[in-house]
């Protein structure tokens, strides 16, 4: 049995859905910040996709997401060791300044700007330290839980056009190729401890949101390009996070696909809900 706690979240949800291995546990059912070896029991292996990820409200709720995002998964990571088996640590593009101008290697040096970058590299820290995996992600998107995607989806059923951020690049992920991802990673276990694994490709978030419009068929001229400047957030956002997946092909895992192709068959597999009383597309 594989234990996923936050296994309500997009992620969690996307693993349960792929293998019946799979336990996903509640936050209520499992609380990483108290867990202790004895809720691992029946575990072969621990994917942790519980996290705090409100990056704004982390700006000023830091120690609550250092709890959540450091200390347990630290506590989870030897937990883990000490019964001997593998964990899985989920952590994100955040932990990099962004401003790159190429994809990011494992290798290169992490600089976080916002407070949930810093909490999510101490977590990396604390299960590196204890012989666990780490998996860094970006843009994650899926059926169970709010993302881009969906918000883009309610936005073109309610404005006739929307203004979205043309500065801000990495790769959008969709949480089932992801979740598909690590189950590989369990099977295999490669001696590489910190990888990263996205999408494939890379795109801006307004390129992102005209492809989600395609997709809903849609005008894609509908979304304008805009700055970052024109709306400041209370967490700074890298400006330039794709990361490279040089180090999950490496390790002899299977790239994810594209974020193109994987957008649309999220949107065959049903991401956003048809909108009830539309137009049939032709
Ligand atoms: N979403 C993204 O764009 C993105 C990008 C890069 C990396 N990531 C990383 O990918 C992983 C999965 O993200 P996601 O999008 O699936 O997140 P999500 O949908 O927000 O799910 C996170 C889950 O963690 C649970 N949780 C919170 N505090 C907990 C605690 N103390 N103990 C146990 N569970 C707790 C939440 O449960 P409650 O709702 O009950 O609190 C929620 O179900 C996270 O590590 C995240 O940092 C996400």
């Amino acid at each position: 049995m594989i234990l996923v706690p936050g296994g309500r979240g997009q992620l969690g949800h996307d693993l349960a859905a792929l293998s019946t291995d799979v336990r996903a546990a509640s936050s209520a059912e499992l609380d990483v910040t108290k867990v202790t070896a004895a809720d691992l029991a029946g575990a072969a292996a621990v994917i942790n996709c519980a996290a705090y990820t409100a990056v704004d409200a982390a700006e000023t709720d830091e120690e609550r997401a250092f709890a959540v995002n450091a200390v347990g998964p630290g506590r989870l990571a030897e937990a883990c060791a000490s019964v001997g088996i593998p964990m899985i640590q989920v952590s994100t593009d955040y932990v990099f300044s962004g401003d790159a101008d190429r994809p990011y290697e494992t290798t290169d040096p992490v600089g976080p700007k916002s407070a949930y970058g810093r909490t999510k590299l101490e977590g990396e820290r604390r299960v590196l330290e204890a012989g666990g995996y780490v998996v860094r992600t970006s843009w994650v998107y899926g059926v169970n839980g709010s993302n881009f995607v969906k918000t883009m989806a309610a936005l073109e059923s309610s404005r006739p056009t929307l203004s979205v951020v043309d500065d801000q690049a990495g790769a959008p992920t969709w949480s089932h190729d992801l979740a598909a991802g690590l189950l590989e990673l369990v099977s295999v276990l490669p001696e590489t401890r910190l990888l990263h694994a996205t999408g494939g490709g890379e795109t801006t978030w307004f390129r992102f949101a005209q492809a989600i419009f395609e997709e809903l068929g849609a005008d894609p001229a509908r979304v304008r390009p805009c700055t970052t400047a024109d709306f400041p957030r209370p967490a700074p956002r890298p400006a330039y996070s794709v990361l490279s997946g040089a180090s999950w092909a490496k390790a002899g895992l299977r790239p994810l696909p594209q974020w193109r192709s994987a957008l649309s068959a999220a949107f065959a597999a049903g991401v956003v809900a048809p909108r009830t009383g539309a137009a049939p597309l032709e």
